[in-house]
């Protein structure tokens, strides 16, 4: 018999997501009726309720989480967010309702440069303070993994301030945190006439000691029209790679300038945003594994028309993954089930992929598949009970959150009552 501390019982649909593909459906591993048992925060055994009592023994003190009507997913891992800034940026949420574009806002002042202003003058603990209302609305989406970036201090002190509130939250919240460092976020306004001077602080100052504070796990870069270019994401990248930090970059995502090519050529663990993407950068990144991070809240945020083909990426074998960009100027909202159900409606996936690209796709993305993503024997004890009683109303209930308890390392960190909606 197996011991467990904690049982899930009775789904009305689990889905692992541990199948093996390469369809979203045969990926979802749904087991009707299923449950799940866990000990010391990872799970020990799954299968179908009906064969739970003569496989598992319930240790005394042992929870119990009725399932029944519910889908039960693995924790959602938000591969992407921007959750540490100061500030807000209302004023051009209604500049684009005019018509206004990202680019045109960022020339006039905007953008990135108006979270710099607030961020650099908030502390680690101002930083912190903020990030956990934040990470609060993630989990109450179901999101137990969240990989956060710098990019609004583009300093050394405030990069490496950013990277240290980052190092604080575990502490403080249930949520794992994934830091990424992303110095090359943008120019700041003091080396809007040296962009080579900023390059060589990344690489020669920030890079250096973020990498030797071991406070960064990715090094990221924004390559694009009025950030950086491909030579300059390339020599980012590469001395981040060189100390030990994992290549990724925001690419394609207002014009197609190669850098979803670069991202093949370094090896990056994933490319995110890609509206712009062309045939070749599929290829290159299909070829080289490259993950691509869809964050479709962030193109309908901004007003764009063109949305990135997740059909074209996951039937050309690329690792499709999903994130909410949680940010200030180009997303800010941390609603995972309205990212869901985007994925279906604007980039072409089916309700069991946009589920695989939110958990395993984005586990895949951010390198810790090993431990997150699916719920198979081994793996960490993460997961989501969804009121509702089939996955496909997670897309298809448009932007409603169904989270009603999440688990976190065999944990209960979030609870609620909801009664279940029913798929038929
Ligand atoms: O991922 N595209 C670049 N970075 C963010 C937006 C940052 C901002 O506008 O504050 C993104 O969408």
């Amino acid at each position: 018999m197996i011991d467990a501390d904690l049982l899930i019982r009775g789904a009305a649909e689990l889905c692992t997501m541990a199948g093996p593909g390469p369809s979203g459906e045969s990926m979802l591993g749904l087991v009707a009726g299923g449950s799940v048992a866990c000990l010391q925060g990872q799970v020990v055994w799954t299968g179908p309720d009906s064969q739970l009592e003569g496989a598992v023994r319930a240790l005394p003190g042992a929870r119990t989480l009725d399932a029944s009507g519910c889908t039960v997913t693995p924790g959602f891992v938000d591969c992407h967010t921007h959750v540490l800034f100061a500030g807000e940026r209302g004023d051009e949420f209604s500049q684009r309702c005019g018509g206004a574009t990202y680019l045109e806002i960022a020339k006039r002042g905007g953008g990135i440069g108006a979270t710099i202003r607030p961020t650099r003058a908030a502390s680690r603990d101002d930083l912190v303070r903020l990030a956990l209302p934040r990470l609060g609305r993630l989990l109450s989406f179901g999101i137990t993994t969240a990989e956060l970036k710098t990019g609004y201090g583009l300093d050394r002190a405030s990069e490496l301030c950013c990277l240290e509130a980052m190092a604080a939250l575990p502490a403080l919240q249930p949520v794992e945190i994934v830091p990424t460092l992303l110095c090359a976020h943008s120019i700041p306004p003091e080396f809007a006439k040296d962009r080579e001077g900023y390059v060589r602080l990344c690489v020669e100052e920030i890079i250096p000691e973020a990498a030797k504070a071991k406070l960064a796990r990715f090094c990221d870069a924004f390559v694009e029209e009025g950030a950086f270019t491909v030579e300059e994401g390339r020599r980012i990248l590469s001395r981040g790679k060189e100390l030990g930090l994992i290549p990724r970059l925001h690419a394609d995502q207002m014009s197609q300038m190669g850098a979803s090519r670069l991202a093949a050529e370094l090896g990056a663990a994933s490319a995110d945003h890609l509206e712009s993407i062309d045939e070749g950068g599929i290829e290159a990144m299909a070829k080289a594994k490259v993950a691509a991070v869809l964050v479709p809240v962030s193109t309908l945020f901004l007003r764009q028309s063109v949305w990135a083909p997740g059909r074209k990426l996951w039937d050309a074998g690329v690792t499709v993954a999903l994130a909410t960009n949680l940010n200030p100027g180009s997303a800010m909202s941390e609603n995972a089930a309205l990212t869901l159900s985007l994925a279906c409606l604007m980039n072409g996936l089916s309700a069991a992929e946009a589920l695989c690209a939110f958990t395993r796709g984005a586990a895949r993305a951010i390198r810790m598949e090993e431990r997150l993503g699916s719920l198979c024997v081994g793996k960490q004890a993460d997961l989501v009970i969804h009121a509702a009683s089939s996955h496909t109303h997670l897309p298809y209930h448009l932007a409603i959150n169904h989270t009603r308890q999440v688990v976190k390392r065999g944990k209960v960190v979030y609870e609620r009552e909801l009664a279940p909606c029913a798929a038929a």
